[in-house]
């Protein structure tokens, strides 16, 4: 993978805290990747955060065969409790400052910590920012688009797990009822899907019941016997240990970093479960925001480009088979060739 084309370490003026905008690759296009706000116990281990959230984001790109390219924004926050609103507008403006700055070489969205308003403000200074609220002309909560992503990648594992992509009586367990979980829940229950579901938030019980789905302990899901398993809670999900444990055919969801190491990869291959890269599962909601925002693409292409996840799966899953490959060194292979492609025709 290619160095990191530009990196700005920037102090804010008037919030004092350490902004990063790491911008991985312009190769495909400008960079676009969101804005995280959170702690660190040391602004190097934001930074190192930055340098690898911007890659995956030139990955998520390159793979969805979109003109973007990977950055991120970080933002080290102090330690103690939450920001109070004006620091909080403060650390805005100045992430405002440095992306004006750079021009339009890369564009700004949400990410943990921040949301549709928060893109509001920024767009007062700069216009390289998607996902603004919808009153406002931008393209809003990307988690309806991420959940029609993830379901489009489960469909792909369908066709091949099981020769067919509808979701009618396949059972899948859910892990997480959050914005992206819940709207995916309900896409599967709505196709006739048999769910298993689970939050450590017991007040996600509702969702459940709703859906007529079966409630599992967090601690349990893992193990359920189910055909797919679907992280769509934090990170870190699927660990050296508890694969061992994994009673279901694929894995495939919407959260991000579901792998505690790399090689949980090979451990997941070696036990013939099929593991979706979740830079691809996860992809929907950023595709849509930059397609209709960024491209200028409109609701009926921005929506293709999102259903166009099966196929990206349906390809990368069968050129792993052939070439005896994970679909993670599938996805990761063609990441490469894309921005090779790419540079060499610049
Ligand atoms: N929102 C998007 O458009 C988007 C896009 C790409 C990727 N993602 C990823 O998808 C995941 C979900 O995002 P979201 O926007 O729905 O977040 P969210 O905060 O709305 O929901 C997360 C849910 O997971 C639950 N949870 C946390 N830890 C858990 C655990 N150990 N077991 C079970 N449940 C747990 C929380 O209680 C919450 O209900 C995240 O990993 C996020 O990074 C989201």
């Amino acid at each position: 993978m290619v160095q990191h084309e530009q990196v700005v370490i920037h102090t804010g003026r008037r919030s004092g805290l350490v902004v990063i905008v790491a911008i991985h690759s312009t190769v495909l296009g400008p960079a676009a990747g969101g804005l995280r706000l959170w702690r660190y116990r040391d602004w190097r281990d934001g930074l190192a955060d930055a340098l690898r959230l911007s890659a995956a984001m030139t990955s998520k790109f390159a793979v969805a065969g979109l003109p973007s390219g990977g950055g991120k924004t970080v933002v080290v926050l102090p330690e103690g409790g939450p920001l109070d609103p004006g620091r909080r507008d403060d650390v805005l403006r100045d992430v405002a400052d440095v992306i004006a700055s750079l021009g339009g070489k890369y564009a700004t969205g949400p990410d943990v910590g921040t949301g549709p308003d928060d893109m509001a403000l920024i767009s007062e200074t700069t216009p390289h920012v998607f996902c603004r609220p919808a009153h406002l002309g931008g393209s809003g909560d990307s988690s309806p688009h991420t959940a029609q992503g993830s379901l489009a990648a489960l469909r792909a594992v369908g066709r091949q797990v099981h020769g067919t992509a509808s979701m009618d009586g396949r059972r899948l367990a859910v892990i997480g009822l959050g914005r992206v979980g819940a709207a995916l829940a309900r896409l599967l229950a709505a196709e006739g899907a048999h769910l298993t579901v689970t939050d450590v938030d017991a007040g996600k019980r509702g969702v459940a019941e709703e859906l007529g789905a079966v409630w599992s302990s967090p601690d349990d899901i893992l193990g359920a016997e189910v055909d797919i398993v679907v992280p769509a809670a934090l990170g870190s999900v699927l660990t050296r240990q508890n694969v061992a444990g994994l009673r279901c055919r694929a894995v495939v969801g919407p959260a991000n970093n579901q792998l505690a190491s790399p090689d949980v990869a090979d451990l997941l291959h070696h036990r013939g479960i099929l593991w979706v890269p979740d830079y691809v599962a996860s992809a929907g909601g950023v595709i849509h925001a930059v397609s209709t925002e960024l491209h200028h693409a409109g609701a009926d292409e921005a929506r293709t480009r999102v259903l166009a996840i099966e196929n990206t799966v349906h390809d990368l899953l069968d050129t792993a088979r052939r070439r005896g490959q994970t679909p993670a060194q599938a996805a990761d292979a063609l990441a490469t060739d894309r921005l090779r492609a790419a540079a060499a025709s610049a």
